[in-house]
């Protein structure tokens, strides 16, 4: 089939190019490279399924030419990550409402089969155990930066819904919770991948508040044959459906696992909100999903423990690739040394 993904140099939108490339699909990969790396392609690149367009889902008129003709629709691209939502706020707004919206009408306008990546943020201060799709939303003040992530993924879901209904859209919605492994950076606010980078500096890893939220993290490579599968899933049509791991840890037990992986002596020191994103920040004590739909639907079932995890993004930061058993190729590697490969075409 012909697909486009948007967000494609991106973390979890490099792997699950592989996948669909590998699965002998041919791909169009669009991305502004602004958190995402030609790099992270680096397996694939070259390969004559693939081909990377540099752009934004903010040009209506090139989501458009890119739309036609696909069969499948992957919507990943999104301005992600806490530091960013801080930072650039009025972009990151802009971009997960109006890009998306751009993503949603091209592919309701090309009859394609769209997927939606949305976020377990959606669910914002709700710390239920075990948090069901239809669950209510607790969310923050507009007001306050941080939700402005949840806000606009929000509307992104009830944009969806209503093309569904009203114009006869095939799609279906992602919410993944906290998805981790290799590529993923720690520099937009990601806590695993920045506790590796600094464990392996030897460097005390920063907890911020009290340490004891809690989290459940899910391996990449169980969340992106979820992605592919939930698309040809003629059930999960206009329905939400959450991604992610029931293995829960506190950031502090978390950030103990990476200390005792790596042999660090750097030990953790702690940090306020308020010093780590300024004043009004809030967070939520704990997100646990209840993933039953995902495995009714398509047999959702994670096998990577949370060890594996850490293991994996200790290799790729490391450059040791990818862990034998993997089912993987090894990481990233230099575009240049990919057997037939050339640059990626049209990377600007
Ligand atoms: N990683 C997680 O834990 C997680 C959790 C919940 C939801 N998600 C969602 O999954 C999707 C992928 O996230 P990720 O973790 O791979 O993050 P990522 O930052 O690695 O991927 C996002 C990609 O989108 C690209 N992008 C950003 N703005 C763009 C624009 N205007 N036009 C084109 N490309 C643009 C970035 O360069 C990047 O490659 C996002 O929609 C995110 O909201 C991720």
């Amino acid at each position: 089939m012909k697909v486009l993904v948007t967000g494609a140099a991106g973390f979890i939108g490099s792997h699950l190019v592989e996948n669909l490339v590998g699965a002998g699909h041919h791909v169009t990969g669009l991305d502004d490279f602004s958190t995402g790396r030609p790099d992270n392609l680096a397996a694939v690149a070259g390969h004559p399924r693939l081909t990377l367009v540099g752009g934004s889902i903010l040009d209506r008129e090139l989501v458009r030419e890119l739309t036609g003709g696909c069969h499948r629709v992957y919507h990943l691209a999104a301005a992600v990550g806490s530091f960013i939502i801080r930072d650039r706020t009025l972009e990151a707004i802009r971009t997960n409402i109006h890009g998306t919206e751009h993503v949603v009408d091209s592919a309701a306008g090309a009859g394609a089969r769209l997927l939606v990546a949305s976020t377990s943020e959606i669910y914002g201060k709700n710390d239920k155990v075990g948090l069901t799709e239809d669950d209510d939303r607790v969310a923050g003040s507009p007001l306050k930066s941080r939700w402005s992530y949840a806000e606009a993924k929000a509307i992104d879901e009830s944009l969806v819904e209503a093309y569904v209904r009203e114009r006869g859209l095939w799609a279906v919605i992602v919410r993944p919770f906290n998805t981790v492994g290799p590529r993923q950076s720690g520099r937009y606010g990601m806590v695993v991948p920045r506790f590796v980078r600094q464990a392996l500096a030897g460097e005390p890893l920063t907890v911020f508040g009290t340490g004891e939220q809690i989290r459940c993290f899910c391996h990449v490579r169980d969340v992106v044959p979820a992605l592919a599968a939930l698309t040809e899933c003629d059930a999960a049509r206009g329905r939400a459906v959450n991604l992610g791991s029931s293995q829960q840890v506190s950031i502090a037990g978390l950030a103990r696992e990476v200390l005792a992986a790596t042999g660090s002596g750097g030990g953790m020191v702690s940090s306020s909100y308020l010093a780590a994103y300024g004043p009004g920040y809030e967070d939520m004590m704990r997100r646990v999903p209840d993933c039953s739909l995902a495995r009714e639907l398509v047999g959702f079932a994670p096998t990577r423990t949370l060890a594996d995890i850490i293991a994996d993004v200790i290799a790729d930061q490391a450059g040791q690739g990818t862990p034998a058993g993997s089912g993987l190729a090894a990481g990233p590697r230099p575009a240049g040394q990919v057997a037939g490969a050339g640059p990626p075409r049209g990377i600007p």
